[in-house]
């Protein structure tokens, strides 16, 4: 199954399944943001879903969501309206991989529980560093493939089940924590056992832009 079909199916039960178990992450994401921008700045969220995030931002900023499931997405424009929020917001059906915005076009870019169910997610992370301005901020919020034996062996089981439950259990760390054109700025355990990374990052693009000495490359080992 791809991937806008399995959430355009439960984008009906998705709120009560993953609303309240995913909002601490939402919360601590939004309220970096709300703690960071400028008056008025850019927000680009990918991955919106049914936009349980929109009531957390400052009502000055300017939020855009994105997601490739028009089902989610009609449910994030149904809670705009019935929750009569006042940012201003603009919601559009678009693939993560693809995004139809100019360079540097966002002060901040969020993407929350995404990286491992897109399919490309190199692409995505090109995308995402592509459309935020240089030295913009990135934040992404994601399980990653647990350090523990035990939990690890059941997630690459899991794994197999990718087309069905719509995200990858084994996703590792470093294909995010390494990515070439981000800079670590924080990093913090979120959500119920502290199961879920929140990695924040200083948007970096290599290409011929002079910036500190590349940090090391870090392992997931230390987290
Ligand atoms: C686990 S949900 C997370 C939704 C939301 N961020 C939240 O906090 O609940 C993953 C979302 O990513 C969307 N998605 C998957 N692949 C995508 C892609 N290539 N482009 C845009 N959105 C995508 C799905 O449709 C789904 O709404």
């Amino acid at each position: 199954m791809k991937v806008e079909q399995i959430y355009d199916f439960a984008a009906g039960f998705y709120d009560h399944l993953f609303g309240r178990a995913f909002q601490h992450g939402r919360e601590k994401s939004a309220g970096r943001i709300n703690d960071r921008a400028e008056h008025g700045a850019q927000v680009l969220e990918v991955g919106l879903g049914t936009g349980l995030s929109l009531p957390l931002y400052r009502q000055d900023l300017h939020i855009t969501g994105i997601d490739i499931s028009e089902k989610m997405l009609e449910r994030a424009r149904r809670r705009v309206a019935s929750d009569d929020l006042k940012t201003d917001i603009r919601i559009m059906n678009m693939d993560a991989t693809k995004l139809q915005f100019e360079d540097n076009r966002f002060d901040f870019v969020v993407a929350m529980y995404v990286a491992s169910v897109v399919p490309d997610p190199a692409a995505f992370l090109r995308e995402i560093s592509r459309v935020c301005k240089v030295r913009g901020e990135v934040i992404v919020v994601n399980h990653f493939a647990s350090q523990n034996r035990l939990v690890g062996a059941f997630e690459r089981l899991l794994a197999g089940l990718e087309s069905v439950i719509g995200f990858k259990s084994d996703f590792p760390l470093e294909r995010v924590l390494n990515f070439a054109d981000f800079q670590l700025i924080r990093l913090e355990r979120v959500n119920a056992f502290r199961y879920w990374h929140l990695l924040h990052f200083r948007n970096a693009p290599q290409t011929g832009v002079e910036y500190p000495p590349p940090r090391l490359a870090y392992s997931s080992a230390a987290y």
